[in-house]
């Protein structure tokens, strides 16, 4: 049986490819989408997932969320325009959002559901942090809870915090400390899943639509990169929220210790970061498998397979 998950999304270009292995792969079936504020305005993440749908032809419902953090009405975003731009360059969408709000869709779908959806959000935890609030019980319905954020060894948008956990600090902590199994797929694991040049060619050639866009979008990833966040190897950049989705099909395309991790919300350099106690120094117990590594080539390889596929 395709294991259920939900993909809550700021789509962006790399939670697009995130997007494209959950609805192509086998072994997943993506229950549906919900959009939250983050890499751009909440109504172009959800705009650019309807177009990652249609173009690879899958009808998923698409749900639109929360337009600001829950606590921080000075929120600006800056950095991620290099990377992601506002609108996917994807032909405009076709297909509509549903008329529910994602966070009252959410809670009813998990208090309908049978406990078997793992929650994915690659994006600020907004919506899940709402949803929690407005109805405590989904919470026990939840079995895992797989994250793209945080960060140990180095922030992207603030020399400590990596932007989904920084753009909404309160929500990250509610998340992280609800009790549930939580996987984290920081920074620490994603700048070590690096897709090339080359790799995209390769995309190019498989010639489905899912590689096509793939292509598309990670080209424009490599360059905001190289222009503002170059990693250890130029022309090169991270695809973070497909390495959380391939985690769930794969979990050893990522190594994580089983560790306490909290958030910041009171810091004034710190604000947003996940503060990793991987030496029990504190007196939190373990909550959280948190990533430090990834397998490059297992996470090019799983790419290929499933953005191969066609609808
Ligand atoms: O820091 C990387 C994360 O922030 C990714 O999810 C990217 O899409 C942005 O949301
Ligand atoms: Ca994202």
């Amino acid at each position: 049986m395709p294991q259920r998950v939900i993909l809550d999304v700021d789509t962006g270009t790399d939670d697009a490819v995130a997007l494209m292995v959950a609805a192509l792969s086998p072994d997943l079936e993506l229950v549906g989408a919900t959009t939250v504020n983050g890499n751009t305005l909440v109504h172009f993440c959800t705009e650019n997932t309807l177009r990652v749908f249609d173009y690879i032809g899958k009808q998923i419902p698409v749900f639109e969320g929360m337009s600001m953090p829950l606590s921080r009405p000075d929120f600006v975003r800056d950095v991620a325009s290099a990377i992601h731009g506002d609108l996917l360059d994807l032909p405009p969408a076709t297909s509509k959002k549903q008329p529910q709000h994602a966070v009252d869709w959410l809670i009813d779908t998990y208090m309908a559901s049978d406990g078997d959806i793992i929650l994915v959000p690659v994006g600020p935890l907004t919506n899940i942090a709402a949803a929690i609030r407005k109805e405590p019980r989904i919470v026990e319905k939840i079995p895992e809870i797989v994250i793209m954020g945080g960060a140990h060894e180095h922030g992207n948008c603030t020399p400590s915090a990596e932007f989904n956990i920084w753009a909404d600090p309160e929500a990250a902590r509610i998340v992280v400390n609800c009790g549930r199994p939580i996987r984290m797929i920081p920074l620490d694991a994603t700048h070590r899943a690096l897709i090339d040049h080359a790799d995209c060619a390769r995309f190019r050639e498989l010639g489905s639509p899912a590689a096509i866009a793939t292509a598309v979008v990670v080209e424009r990833r490599i360059s905001g990169y190289d222009a503002t966040q170059p990693m250890h190897r130029l022309g090169a950049a991270p695809v973070h929220d497909a390495l959380a989705v391939c985690a769930i099909l794969d979990p050893s395309v990522v190594t994580t210790h089983f560790i306490h991790v909290d958030v910041e919300v009171r810091g004034e350099l710190t604000d947003g970061r996940t503060v990793c106690d991987f030496k029990g120094r504190g007196k939190g117990k373990p909550n959280v498998h948190f990533a430090t590594d990834a397998d490059e080539p297992k996470f090019v390889r799983m790419l290929s397979d499933i953005l191969g596929r066609t609808a």
